[in-house]
């Protein structure tokens, strides 16, 4: 349905500022290195503070020379979707540690992930650490879930240890949303509760397909309602029978499922898939065939019935 050369670009609040270069990068112009953060009236702060909005959030430092720990969300995959601050601190970092599978990390030959790939771009290769977990695991609490966990927290706290004061960990999409982060998080915090643990938000899968499918996720009163398909099929069956949009995340072994509720709830001519956003091979478009072999990185998105221009309102 779409495709890159239909992206819309992306420019500043005042509409004059282009704010990528050619090469897909997020330029850094400030004479000291920073990303300019503009507020929403259009003023730049002051060189050195943050923006008026942007609070302790907008500091690569901690309070009283503390290290901080930031999860950054860097996008579903196009690196143009990495927000200023991301960019700024992903440039500032002392660490920059990105989550790779486990099992691939242990043989010695893991790809790069998705976050690696994206900040690569930002952040040069000895500033790049990788962290191994259990990414593919779907036992729930197990104990290589665990062991993974408390093995990256004391990587973590040995780098602050060693002298890092900002850390960082890249993650797809948001950092709160169904990200490894707040697992990292709770184990650094019970090993140096002095580390200021923050996070910077990324633009999700679920607004990506929004944007780029054309949907609106939400309208007057309806209600939107993401639920990874993990859940179970009762949960993605009574979001659907409401009265708003739905999105399923990891649904990927669970398409021939969703796809008979779907049909089974009349909704199915209405529902778009987006797999790989952002990366070579994307596919954007209807739901056709329930028995497509989906990549992990897909994303289902069922618009709310809307039958009339503010309908909802
Ligand atoms: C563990 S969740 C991570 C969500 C991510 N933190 C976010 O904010 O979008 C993984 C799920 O996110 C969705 N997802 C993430 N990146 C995607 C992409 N590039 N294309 C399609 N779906 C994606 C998929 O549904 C995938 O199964």
């Amino acid at each position: 349905m779409t495709a890159h050369d239909n992206r819309v670009p992306v420019t500043a609040h005042d509409n004059r500022v282009p704010v990528t270069a050619h090469d897909n990068r997020v330029p850094v112009t400030a004479h000291d290195g920073r990303v300019p953060v503009t507020a929403r009236d259009g003023r730049v702060p002051a060189a050195g503070g943050p923006g008026p909005a942007a609070g302790r959030a907008g500091r690569v430092d901690g309070a009283d020379g503390a290290a901080t720990l930031t999860g950054i969300g860097v996008g579903p995959g196009d690196p143009e979707l990495l927000t200023l601050r991301a960019a700024r601190l992903l440039a500032e970092a002392d660490v920059v540690f990105v989550p790779v599978l486990d099992r691939l990390a242990a043989a010695g030959d893991a790809p790069p992930g998705r976050a690696e790939a994206t900040v690569a771009a930002h952040v040069a290769p000895d500033r790049l650490r990788r962290l191994p977990f259990a990414l593919d695991d779907r036992g729930g609490v197990t104990a290589r879930r665990e062991r993974a966990w408390d093995e990256a927290a004391r990587t973590v706290a040995d780098a602050v240890d060693a002298g890092a004061r900002a850390v960082v960990f890249a993650t797809i999409g948001d950092p709160n949303v169904y990200s490894t982060f707040g697992y990292l998080a709770h184990g650094v915090r019970a090993l140096r509760p002095a580390v200021e643990v923050r996070t910077v938000p990324g633009i999700t899968a679920m607004q990506d397909l929004a944007a780029r499918s054309g949907v609106p996720l939400c309208e007057g009163r309806e209600p939107l309602t993401l639920l990874p398909a993990t859940a179970g099929l009762a949960l993605f069956a009574d979001a659907l029978a409401g009265p708003g949009t739905v999105v399923a995340y990891k649904g990927w072994r669970r398409h021939a499922e969703l796809v008979a509720e779907l049909r089974r709830q009349g909704r199915l001519a209405d529902a778009v898939l987006g797999r790989g956003l952002g990366l070579p091979g994307e596919r954007i478009g209807p739901v056709t065939d329930p028995a497509d072999d989906l990549p992990y990185l897909s994303t289902l998105l069922v618009p709310a019935r809307r039958d009339r221009r503010g309908g909802k309102l």
